[in-house]
């Protein structure tokens, strides 16, 4: 099955007003193109949503969020609903990344719930899943990686659950330079693939887009791509740089076949 390639930048709590602006004005005056056969997303920080919005209205870059509250709303202090995301614009919205499950103690519970509201919500979602560096030693990472996956699912219908992108991101390769070996991403993937074939069916899970994340560059981002069953990429650090994060969207549209 083809799946359309997908690049997504994970700002994280970089940037100010400014280099944001500047940051999505070259991302912006670059990829005008629309016909451009790949989905590529940034999620700038909560404040700067609506002026890097603004920047990107005539690209082809979507505006993503780095999470949401797993409630419409009420009393809850610095929180942020889905609902006020799409009021500005914003048609992505990360779940579950290792940051928030590792620094901010996110539990699997809460990231389902978050994933619930934001599809109910019409938001497009990229759920994030990965091992750290200790169960990947002692040998255990596929069984982290698949029961954060099979927790997330569990109440997902199928409808939703084809829309969705999933994003490999092995803890030790975030942020590190390390990325994981073209082998390593081809196996994650392929593992997660099955889980997804066991909780629905092989039709769905060969539709569902499975990206990689964790220290990709221009110069590891072709190798990474080319592997089958690697739909595209999340990428942080390199997503602060326009022309590095453009080499790597040019990587996913020459290098990603299906698989
Ligand atoms: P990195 O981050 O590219 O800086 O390793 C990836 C991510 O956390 O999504």
């Amino acid at each position: 099955m083809t799946r359309r390639p997908f690049i997504g930048g994970n700002w994280k709590m970089n940037t100010d007003l400014a280099s944001g602006a500047a940051l999505a004005q070259a991302l912006a005056t670059e990829s005008a193109d629309r016909s451009a056969p790949l989905d590529v997303v940034v999620f700038p920080p909560f404040p700067y949503l609506q002026s890097v919005g603004r920047l990107l209205s005539a690209s082809a870059i979507a505006l993503g969020a780095q999470d949401l509250s797993s409630e419409a709303n009420g009393a809850l202090t610095g929180e942020v609903s889905a609902e006020m995301l799409t009021d500005l614009g914003v048609t992505w919205v990360l779940v579950g990344h290792s940051e928030r499950r590792h620094r901010l103690g996110e539990s699997d519970a809460l990231v389902a719930e978050k994933l619930a509201m934001a599809l109910e919500s019409g938001l497009s979602v990229v759920l994030c899943v990965g091992e750290t560096l200790e169960q990947r030693k002692s040998g255990c990472a596929h069984e982290v990686v698949a029961k954060q996956l099979e927790s997330a699912l569990q109440r997902l219908s199928a409808d939703f659950a084809r829309e969705i992108v999933i994003a490999y991101e092995p803890v030790w390769a975030i942020g590190t330079g390390v990325a994981a070996t073209a082998d390593d991403a081809r196996e994650a993937h392929q593992e997660i693939r099955a889980v997804a074939t066991s909780r629905y069916d092989s039709k769905l899970a060969s539709g569902i887009r499975i990206v990689y994340g964790g220290s990709l560059v221009p110069g590891n981002a072709r190798t990474i791509f080319a592997e089958p069953g690697v739909d595209g990429g999340l990428v942080g650090g390199a997503s602060l740089k326009a022309g590095d994060f453009l080499s790597i969207c040019s990587a996913a549209t020459i290098g990603i076949t299906a698989g």
